[in-house]
């Protein structure tokens, strides 16, 4: 039976910015409560405050953690659970590009870490949360970039060979590939895992990342518009049943043959668990 929006708890990662902050504020603008996970805590209360300007009476809490260690992951998973006991959305949105090798504390590739470590962390986490909460649905923001990208089991931190946009791409096709995997371990618990290309949409981190595309401004999407991809997927009726899905513009699209490898998927998964500090073997 599909939920009220208005009775949904939401959780939104980068909800600070760009197509996370329009995510969080089209949520909460249609009812739903929403926990906006930001980095920053200066930066969360002003996107909360203007969120709150633009949407009267909005139901928000700022959650602060910073998603590039899993310590911090850890901590956001923790403070969820302490402002809800459900969650019927969990949106992995936070996303970084780094032009430069850029090693985290733990020495992890910091895009690797933020843009997919994170969401597998998290999800994994949050696992009986949403569960108890079913029918929930995680929601994880991916990019056609994945269709450059591979993912380079003796090499994924980049260490030896780096570059920038292959780093990204690789996180962006093991966003794919761990919500492969996710929907086939969610199977039959209610809750659904699909995937997501939000557009070219004017942001911070492709403004500043992918330096070419500032001539094509006057061309891109607004954070509005990328956001209407992760609304649809996080509470539209039409897609309750549907699980393990890329959505490219409200539809489902075709993604790479490598996005559609489930032993890579599954090798994946394992590396990751094992990097997270999880029991590969957990939720399997
Ligand atoms: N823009 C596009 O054209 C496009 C296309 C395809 C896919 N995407 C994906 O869309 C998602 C959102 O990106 P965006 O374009 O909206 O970029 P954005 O405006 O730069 O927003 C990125 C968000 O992620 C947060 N973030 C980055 N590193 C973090 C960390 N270590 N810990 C916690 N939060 C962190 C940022 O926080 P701070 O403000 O503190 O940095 C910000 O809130 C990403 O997953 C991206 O890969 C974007």
């Amino acid at each position: 039976m599909t939920k009220l929006i208005g009775e949904q708890t939401v959780l939104v990662t980068g909800a600070n910015a760009g197509i996370g902050r329009a995510t969080a504020t089209e949520l909460a603008r249609r009812g739903a409560r929403v926990l906006m996970a930001c980095r920053d805590g200066a930066r969360g209360t002003e996107a909360r405050a203007a969120l709150m300007a633009d949407v009267p009476g909005a139901r928000t809490e700022l959650l602060v953690a910073d998603l590039s260690s899993g310590a911090g992951v850890r901590s956001l998973a923790a403070q969820t659970l302490q402002h809800t006991d459900r969650l019927d959305v969990l949106v992995n949105n936070a996303g970084v590009f780094t032009r430069k090798y850029t090693p985290t504390a733990a020495g992890l590739e910091t895009q690797f870490a933020v843009n997919h470590l994170a969401p597998f962390l998290l999800t994994n986490l949050l696992r009986d949360l949403l569960v108890k909460s079913a029918p929930a649905r995680v929601v994880t923001v991916s990019s056609e970039a994945h269709k450059r990208g591979q993912i380079r089991f003796d090499d994924l931190q980049g260490a030896q060979n780096y570059s920038g946009m292959k780093a990204y791409s690789q996180s962006k096709l093991a966003n794919l590939l761990f919500n492969r995997e996710l929907a086939r371990r969610f199977g039959g618990t209610g809750v659904t895992a699909n995937a997501l290309h939000p557009g070219v949409i004017a942001t911070q981190l492709l403004l500043t990342g992918f330096a070419p595309i500032r001539l094509l401004r006057p061309f891109l999407k607004t954070p509005d518009a990328g956001a209407r991809t992760s609304v649809f997927l996080a509470v539209a009726p039409a897609v309750e049943r549907l699980t393990g899905l890329y959505f490219v513009d409200f539809e489902p699209a075709r993604p790479s043959q490598a996005a559609r490898d489930d032993g890579a998927a599954r090798r994946l998964w394992r590396i990751s668990a094992e990097l997270s500090g999880m029991n590969p073997e957990e939720n399997s």
